[in-house]
């Protein structure tokens, strides 16, 4: 193969997010923005040439030309193995899996997870190590750094790979392998969960379903893994073939994203289980039959029940949750007598501590949980699990969350978010919050007196690295929560995401909306920051 060496100048905004470098699509088709940045990766690497690569996305525009980019910077920069998906389709707990499973280098993920798709829309790119968690910090500085210098790329000159067949290729020393989308994940999870009793009552009807793929990455995973293999009906799946632009939706699986799907589930005809997951398959949706799970709940109840499902019925050695996801799975944590970690906003902080064995369920009130068997988010996973426990337990997903409630009482929780805020104005609310907060304690609004306030920063246990500026927290006397941040994976703008807690074991309060039963707290949230009064806005964009 003939290598090109190409001169090229470098950008000063390749910063990788809270997950990866996430533009515009344009941004990326800019000349040499891509190739810089999977060169700078390269760069910063270390010695991969004698393991293989794993490349594939969630199927949105650019996918395709980004893998091919990706193939011959790799090829130019002597990698000898790349295991690409078929069509160039891997969501992202499968790249993570396949990562661990071939004893890869590490790999690239083309996403922008729940961003939408399209050529105006977005797109992204991200890279996981060899324990096939996403790039730790030291590496991503590393390359950002590079990319700031950056002045010439690698570049093998061959025909574009053809991507829509199963196949192994040798170009000169690089074996390229188009493997299976599905069937090494479609493997993992049946040496997790108990797929003989899901198809018995999945078969018996008594467990009925619609999952929604959100024409996102994991249609192919649900069709086989739900219809295929576990029997559902055909059909059970929606939204199952991916499209480039998501068919013009957020691949974002909550209650606004999900029309179809919500529906269906709070109507009269509504099946037994509800579930939706994102653009790259790392995200989830629980709903029950007229009944929604916030995903904080769902990690509680998880780790509350994780001893029923065959993969973890030795227990959990431990269990992490986002800072600003519920402080349910704490309850949990405390019980079975077990650690509980708070990490920042951002999968890669449980990397650390589910390499060192320390936990083996994680999770974010973002829609996102997982266990030890990968180290990303995973999506299906977590409606296997649901399925799983349904079909263990016989009740249906509004009992299992009561009867939770009734142990360990309610988290009330709801976040609120306000989208593509002008930058300067958001870091300007940010940063005049972040001033007052030391003048706050011992405060009375609205009857509730504010006992805390900090901004937090991660100390990892395992590397003794530290994580500051990881979001405002307030804390009150009787335990409510209010926690703020600035987003770290939006393209327009900032985002300010307020987070809104309260426990209660009063169960009369167990059917209120959580809207209602929060409205004091998010009043004094809008109040402190004056997210209304200096952006004239009137309510937030989005509510979870
Ligand atoms: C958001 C979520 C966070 C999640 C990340 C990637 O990040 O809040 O929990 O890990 O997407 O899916 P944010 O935009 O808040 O930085
Ligand atoms: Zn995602």
């Amino acid at each position: 193969m003939h290598i090109n060496t190409v001169n090229t100048q470098p950008y000063n905004d390749q910063k990788p997010g809270t997950s990866g470098l996430r533009k515009k699509v344009a941004v990326f088709q800019q000349p040499n923005y891509l190739e810089n940045y999977i060169q700078a990766t390269f760069d910063c690497m270390g010695d991969y040439a004698g393991q293989p690569i794993v490349v594939g996305g969630d199927g949105r525009f650019y996918n395709r030309p980004a893998i091919q980019v990706i193939i011959k910077i790799a090829a130019a920069n002597g990698c000898r193995q790349l295991l690409i998906g078929h069509n160039g389709l891997l969501s992202t707990p499968a790249v993570s899996h396949l990562i661990r499973k071939h004893q890869a280098f590490g790999g690239f993920i083309l996403s922008a997870s729940h961003n939408p798709g399209g050529p105006d829309k977005d797109f992204g790119i991200k890279f996981n190590i060899a324990s096939g968690s996403a790039a730790p910090e030291q590496l991503t500085d590393a390359i950002f750094a590079r990319t700031k210098k950056i002045d010439h790329y690698f570049y093998a000159s061959f025909d574009d790979i053809d991507l829509n067949n199963i196949q192994h290729l040798q170009i000169d020393n690089l074996t390229i392998s188009i493997i299976n989308t599905v069937t090494d994940y479609a493997q993992l999870m049946t040496e997790i969960f108990d797929f003989k009793l899901l198809k018995e009552v999945i078969k018996s009807k008594s467990l009925s379903l619609c999952f929604d793929a959100m024409h996102a990455v994991t249609g192919p995973y649900a069709q086989h893994i739900l219809e295929s293999v576990l029997g559902a009906p055909s059909g059970s799946v929606i939204n199952a073939i991916p499209l480039e632009d998501f068919g013009g939706c957020h691949p974002d699986p909550n209650l606004t994203q999900t029309r179809r799907l919500t529906a269906l589930m709070f109507s009269e005809n509504a099946p037994v289980f509800g579930a939706a997951s994102d653009g790259d398959g790392d995200r989830n949706l629980i709903l029950g039959n007229n009944f929604y799970v916030t995903p904080s709940d769902s990690l509680a109840i998880m780790a509350a029940n994780a001893q029923l499902i065959p993969g973890y019925h030795q227990g959990l050695s431990g269990v992490a949750r986002s800072m600003p996801t519920s402080q349910a799975v704490d309850r949990v944590a405390q019980y079975l007598e077990i650690p509980c970690y708070e990490t920042p906003t951002g999968w890669k902080f449980f990397g650390n501590l589910l390499d060192a064995k320390k936990i083996t369920l994680c999770g974010e009130e973002s829609f996102g949980s997982s266990s030890d068997h990968v180290r990303e988010k995973d999506g299906l996973w977590a409606v296997l699990f649901w399925l799983n426990l349904i079909a263990r337990k016989n009740k249906s997903v509004k009992e299992i969350v009561y009867e939770h409630w009734h142990k360990f009482g309610r988290n009330i929780y709801s976040r609120h978010d306000y989208e593509a805020l002008d930058l300067i104005l958001a870091t300007t609310v940010f940063k005049q919050l972040r001033d007052k907060l030391s003048t706050l304690p011992n405060k009375e609004i609205n009857g509730y007196v504010i006992s805390d306030t900090d901004e937090f920063t991660y100390h990892d246990p395992i590397d003794g690295s530290h994580s500051k500026n990881q979001g405002l927290r307030i804390r009150f006397k009787d335990g409510s929560r209010i926690v703020y941040r600035l987003s770290g994976t939006g393209t327009v703008g900032a985002t300010l995401r307020i987070y809104i807690e309260r426990f209660t074991q009063d169960a009369t309060q167990f059917d209120t909306d959580p809207q209602i039963a929060l409205a004091p707290l998010i009043a004094i949230a809008e109040k402190l920051c004056e997210i209304k009064k200096k952006t004239g806005l009137t309510k937030p964009d989005v509510i979870t």
